[in-house]
Parts: C-alpha cells; structure tokens; sequence
C-alpha cells in the first residue's frame, strides 16, 4: 500500500493545549521506519501550515460566539479537507497525524467527497470514548473537537464551518468503545439512527465478534472505510498522552486485535489519528502505543498465519 503520512498540528478544537505536538511526536516514535519496515510506500508530506482563521463572514462569526476557536477551526477544515481530497485523488492512504479531534471535519468530508466520486457508500468507524456529536446548542464545552460529527452528519448551525460538504449518513457511522457522552449529545445519537458499540455492549459481547459483524455488514468495492482513532479510546493507563482521559478504555490487546480485523478487512481507505497530547504524555508512550497499533492496522502480525475464521 502507498501511505501519505499528513501532518495537521491543531489543538484551536481541544480544551487543553498541547496536539499541536501531536504529529512530531509520531515522527520521534518511529510511524515513518515501522510502516516502511512492513514494505509500504510511505511518503510523509510534513506537516500543513496553520491557515489563517476564517472571518469577515457573519454566520461564522455568529457560531464563534458558542464555539471556541470557530474561525481557527474553519481554516483547519478547509485546509486539510482540499490537502485531503488531493492526496486521495492520486489514490493511496492518507494517514492524518494530529492535532485534536475537530481534526475530522476536514479528513472525513475530503473522504466523504471522494467515496462520492467513486460510487462508494463512506463508512465512519469512530474509535473513541466520546461520541463527538454535540452541537452548538448542547456542547457542554464549546470545544469543537466535541462537535466534528454533528458536523460532517450535516449539523445545520455547524454549516458555516465549511459549506460545501458531503453529508455523511449518520447510519453509517459506528462509534466504537463509547462510554462517556452528554445527556443532549446522547439523544442526538439516538435519532439519527448511529451504530453504536459501547463499552456495555463490548465488555458482554467482546471487541472481536462486534468488530467481525460489522466488517461483514460492509461490501467490498462498495465502501470506502474511514478509521478515526482517538487515543482516549484506549485506557489511560496505556496511553494518558491525552486531555480528555475516561477509564475503562480498550485494553492494549483489544486495540490490537480491532487493528488486526480492521487490515484483514482490506477496507481501510483512510485514517486519523487524533488527540494525541505530547506534553501530557509519560516518557512517550502514549505516541509509541499508537505508533504500534497503527503498524497492526497496516498489516504487523505475530506470525505470519492466514486470516483466522470465526467459528460459525
Ligand atoms: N463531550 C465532551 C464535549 O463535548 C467531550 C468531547 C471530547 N472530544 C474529544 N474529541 N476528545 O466537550
Ligand atoms: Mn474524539
Ligand atoms: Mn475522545
Ligand atoms: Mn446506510
């Protein structure tokens, strides 16, 4: 596979500073040399400059009153989206290295667009403790890394963002280790009809047999597969390089297992890693942990076995 590392150093979406350092983290554990050693084209495009916030327009400016940073997120999105759809359009993997979780506004509407183009449906799976589905009205917050698929599912008052984007059906959105939402956020969830597997369901079920059911309900040829990975999705005892840590995350051989599924799928069209936070990390762990398991997603294994069936 020919992977595009792009590096997109925002934390204008996240209540405590310090993504920003997220992709030269990544750098430092090695992302570049592990998916190499596995015998991938990887080009690492550095990183995108900060835009310029957005502004002079008054609805944006109006949402900047409920969402903190809104002008700096607007010019994320627009940057990393056109960056994105370029990248994708000379074909590959993008792999976006951030910078906080509003991050996705921009990958997953370039992904969005180019499943477009394609013919293909596009498939979010969101692995994170959080659902990211607030809206103006209801973020506790006003933190817009809370807010980045309210918007991407066509959240009206999170248009002005960036206007021209392809809306992502909420149904085919899967959040994926979900154990901490607001009360608002859950019952947009709700409505609009997003898969979810949440820590209730995975602990009596299991990781695998979820993740193997929903790799089914996917049709090859068909999907493009957006994986979107925050590193709270693991417990923060194996990675608490981050600002908004909930415990009882994925274990680290769970996380390592759903990566393993995830390259057996053959599936993976593009991906991101967010809310890594260098400056809370201890030692670099968190930024080898995720370095680790985004070489799992790329196909490490143990040995060199074929894809193991489920039992029928
Ligand atoms: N639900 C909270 C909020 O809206 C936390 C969101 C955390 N999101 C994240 N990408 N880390 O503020
Ligand atoms: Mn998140
Ligand atoms: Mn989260
Ligand atoms: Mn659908």
């Amino acid at each position: 596979t020919e992977i595009t590392l792009i590096g997109c150093p925002l934390e204008a979406g996240a209540g405590v500073r310090g993504s920003v350092m997220g992709p030269a983290a990544y750098r430092v554990a090695g992302l570049v040399e592990a998916l190499r050693g596995l015998g991938h084209a990887v080009r690492d495009e550095g990183d995108i400059p900060t835009p310029r916030p957005v502004g002079g327009e008054t609805a944006l400016n109006r949402l900047a009153e409920t969402c903190r940073n809104a002008r700096e997120i607007a010019g994320w999105t627009r940057a990393i989206h056109d960056r994105g759809y370029a990248l994708m359009k000379r074909g590959g993997v993008p792999v976006f290295l951030g910078g906080d979780h509003a991050l996705s506004m921009g990958s997953v509407a370039a992904a969005a667009r180019i499943a477009e183009e394609r013919g293909q449906d596009l498939v979010v799976l969101w692995l994170d403790a959080h659902a990211d589905f607030n809206t103006p009205a209801t973020s506790p917050s006003g933190n817009m890394h809370g807010m980045a698929l309210a918007y991407l599912t066509g959240e009206p008052t999170l248009a002005p963002v960036m206007e021209d984007i392809t809306p992502v059906d909420p149904t085919n959105v899967h959040l994926f280790g979900l154990r901490s939402i607001d009360a608002q956020e859950r019952q947009i969830v709700d409505e609009r009809g997003v898969t979810v597997s949440d820590m209730r369901i995975i602990d009596e079920f299991g990781a695998a047999a979820l993740m193997r059911d929903f790799l089914a309900s996917l049709e090859a040829d068909r999907t493009h597969l957006h994986v979107s990975l925050d590193v709270d999705f693991l417990d923060p005892s194996l990675a608490p390089g981050v600002g908004t840590t909930v415990p009882g995350g994925a274990t680290y051989r769970e996380a390592h297992l759903v990566m393993e599924l995830l390259h057996e799928s053959g599936l993976v069209a593009s991906v991101d890693l967010v809310e890594l936070n260098p400056f809370l990390d201890d030692r670099g762990k968190s930024a080898r942990l995720m370095t680790e398991l985004v070489a799992s997603l790329f196909g490490r294994t143990i040995l060199d076995r074929k894809p193991i069936r489920a039992t029928p």
